[in-house]
């Protein structure tokens, strides 16, 4: 061994070591700086000497940008559901049924019911060598590399005696703090919210990008070990010597001698969960030992000799008052519903959110309803049903309107979306005032001093009707106004001339186009340089970008092909408003790649993989992740799958080095 390998191989062990330590036992023993340290130098390692590769290395860890197709996979055992129960009856009927088919003793273990998305990992000699989604139960997708970013699944394991090929399931989690992170993050880049963990979860699951995978924070719990070997007959046990191998093992597994505790467990838990990370929806009970599991057997559905016992959702039943519409700035009609308050899971809820028509139309809502209320993994309490039998006078019954509350407008639906939208975007009060809100905010043009009253008077007063109207105000006519004094005034006209100042990127975000958040505005402006570029451009021109698909464009073609489009522009420019990329970044830009598409592959010493996107991007040419006819270069780097340049060197696609890559750029 040379002194390099003996350098990375310890590397990676101490690598793993600390992996576990933090992410499996909360418990680490180095500092963060010190862990990324031993990361950042076996990283470098690895790239100057891709001989010594290891697809288990902790560096495959971060996952990777190629996009990726999942192949399906044929489980090697079926994954079966669970039958649901909601009562202790039915828990008891459970357990007296695998009582009169035993006639012997036997013993229940208590688990968590986790509530995400159900993974079954596949381990030979130690290592992970795939990892498939339930699917269909018989079939699902084949997601190794995006597990491998989940820092609590061991790619190796510790310890021994484990079989040498074994399966084990679990459920993939995303904790609440990330799901609360990721949320107010999408909601600020104006993407659609998940509604919950277990969405966010399954959702970045099937994510493409591994990369992407790796910064969402995953975790695992893992609860069922099936195989020809498995160390002994108990589940409880073999479970606890699973955890020796490396797998986060939930410690709230019990065994449960008697019906008793079974509904201990479940009091326990029912409060408790309260307190977990993650979030969980029932209780799993099991018969312990294996050999019972087998003489018990299966219906065709689920096993006999296990069950769900679900929660309640917390709920609370209250009137239905009325219910009102709101207009977004971008004219989305959101229904309401105003409730008589009422006390759920520590807070008084006084509305709640119908989402869309569809669900108002199931729900069959009249005016004065008594409505069960849920707050399930949802942030906003919805309604989940009426209260029939306590209809004695039925109300009017809830109908969506079909003009806009706020100016009257007759609604429109586009097609295949579930939401109403008021197509008034001249002159509906809300839409104007929600796009100069959303303009001055600070992510956009930042205009401090300026808020939603003071835009609302502004509005009201006729002094601001779009965004270009801020550019024409003076001193004087804020000074004038209500709870407006001289030096605010001056303020506001000295943030309102700086952010003449604002990058191009910001100002495209800032427009408000739908679909067009911060990095979608920041990739829309590196790629066109300027407004007009971007004005001129075709569908399939925004799609040449990296996560531009049809959606977007369509929405951005549409913004420039809206009459009023064009003369408020034209009052920003020539307000002194940045409508291109400065001629700093101007200069990186050109169309020498006009035309080309471009692969890229394998790693890279002068620049990262992004930066080379970016490039790509910036030069007029097309970047894509899987060689085809259409390839018009292959940008080689070091460790390059083979695949990849067979298929290059079979299709006749010249294969460039990042030098001259840069070279064709200069
Ligand atoms: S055991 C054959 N244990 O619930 C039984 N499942 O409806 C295999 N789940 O698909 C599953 N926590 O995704 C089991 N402690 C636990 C569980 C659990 C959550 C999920 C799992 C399964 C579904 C069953």
């Amino acid at each position: 061994m040379t002194e390099i390998e003996a350098r990375i191989t310890h590397l990676r062990k101490e690598l793993d070591e600390h992996n576990y330590n933090y992410y499996v036992l909360n418990a680490p023993t180095i500092s963060d700086r010190e862990f990324d340290r031993m990361m950042e130098e076996l990283s470098q390692l690895e790239a100057q000497h891709p001989e010594y590769a290891d697809p288990d290395s902790p560096t495959r860890r971060v996952g990777s940008d190629i996009n990726q197709a999942f192949t399906q996979v044929e489980h090697r055992y079926p994954m079966l559901s669970l039958g649901n129960t909601y009562t202790r009856e039915e828990v008891a009927a459970f357990y007296e049924r695998v009582r009169s088919s035993l006639h012997e003793p036997f013993t229940i273990v208590g688990e968590l019911k986790y509530d995400g998305t159900s993974i079954s990992l596949t381990y030979e000699e130690g290592r992970l060598v795939q990892a498939v989604t339930r699917g269909d139960g018989v079939r699902g997708d084949d997601v190794t590399e995006n597990v491998k970013t989940i820092r609590t699944i061991p790619l190796k394991l510790r310890g021994e005696g484990y079989p040498r090929l074994f399966e084990i399931r679990g459920e993939i989690l995303m904790p609440w703090t990330v799901f609360e992170k990721l949320n107010a993050e999408r909601e600020r880049e104006e993407e659609p919210l998940f509604a919950n963990p277990r969405n966010a979860a399954s959702g970045t699951l099937k994510l493409q990008n591994s990369a992407v995978v790796a910064t969402r924070q995953l975790d695992a719990y893992l609860y069922y070990l099936l195989g020809e070997e498995l160390p002994g007959d108990d589940h409880y046990d073999n479970l606890q010597t699973a955890r020796t191998w490396g797998f986060k093992i939930s410690d709230a597994m019990t065994r449960c001698r008697t019906l008793d505790d079974m509904y201990a467990f479940i009091d326990y838990w029912d409060v408790n969960r309260k307190n977990l990370p993650v979030a969980t929806d029932g209780i799993v009970f099991k018969v312990a030992s294996l050999s019972q599991q087998r003489a018990l057997g299966y219906t065709a559905k689920s096993p006999r000799w296990a069950i769900a016992y679900k929660f309640q959702a917390e709920q609370a039943v209250t009137r239905l008052n009325s219910v009102s519409y709101q207009v977004g700035r971008t004219g989305t009609i959101t229904p309401v519903a105003n409730l008589d308050p009422v006390q759920l899971s520590g807070t008084i809820v006084k509305r709640a959110s119908l989402h869309n028509d569809d669900i108002i139309q199931s729900l069959d809502l009249h005016i004065g309803d008594m409505v069960f209320v849920e707050k399930g993994g949802e942030i906003i309490p919805k309604i989940t049903g009426v209260d029939t039998d306590a209809r004695i006078l039925i109300g009017e019954k809830v109908r969506f309107i079909d003009r806009c509350p706020e100016c009257g407008t007759p609604l429109i639906r586009y097609e295949g979306e579930a939401a109403w939208y008021c197509p008034n975007d001249e002159t509906c009060p809300p839409q104007i005032k929600g796009r100069i809100e959303h303009f001055i905010s600070r992510r956009a043009m930042n205009i401090d001093g300026l808020g939603t009253e003071t835009v609302d008077l502004f509005y009201r007063l006729g002094l601001v009707h779009d965004v270009a109207d801020l550019y024409t105000l003076r001193e004087s006519d804020i000074a004038s106004l209500e709870r407006q004094g001289d030096k605010s005034a001056r303020n506001i006209i000295e943030a309102i001339a700086a952010s003449r100042a604002v990058p191009f990127e910001r100002v495209l975000f800032a427009l408000g186009i739908r679909f067009v958040g911060e990095t979608v505005a920041k990739k829309l402006a590196n790629a066109f340089g300027s407004i007009d570029r971007l004005a001129a451009a075709t569908e399939e021109e925004m799609m040449q970008v990296d996560e531009i698909g049809a959606r977007i464009a369509g929405s951005v073609r549409a913004y420039f092909a809206h009459p009023s489009t064009t003369p408020l522009i034209e009052r920003l420019r020539a307000a002194g408003v940045q409508m291109e990329l400065s001629a700093e970044r101007q200069a990186d830009r050109s169309d020498k790649l006009q035309g080309a598409t471009i692969v890229i592959s394998g790693t890279f010493a002068l620049h990262s993989r992004d930066e080379y996107k970016e490039l790509i991007e910036r030069h007029g040419g097309k970047n894509t992740g899987s060689v085809s006819a259409k390839t018009t270069y292959l940008l080689a780097g070091e460790n390059m799958g083979p695949a990849k340049l067979e298929k290059a060197t079979k299709l006749g696609i010249r294969i460039i080095s990042e030098e001259e890559f840069l070279h064709l750029i200069e």
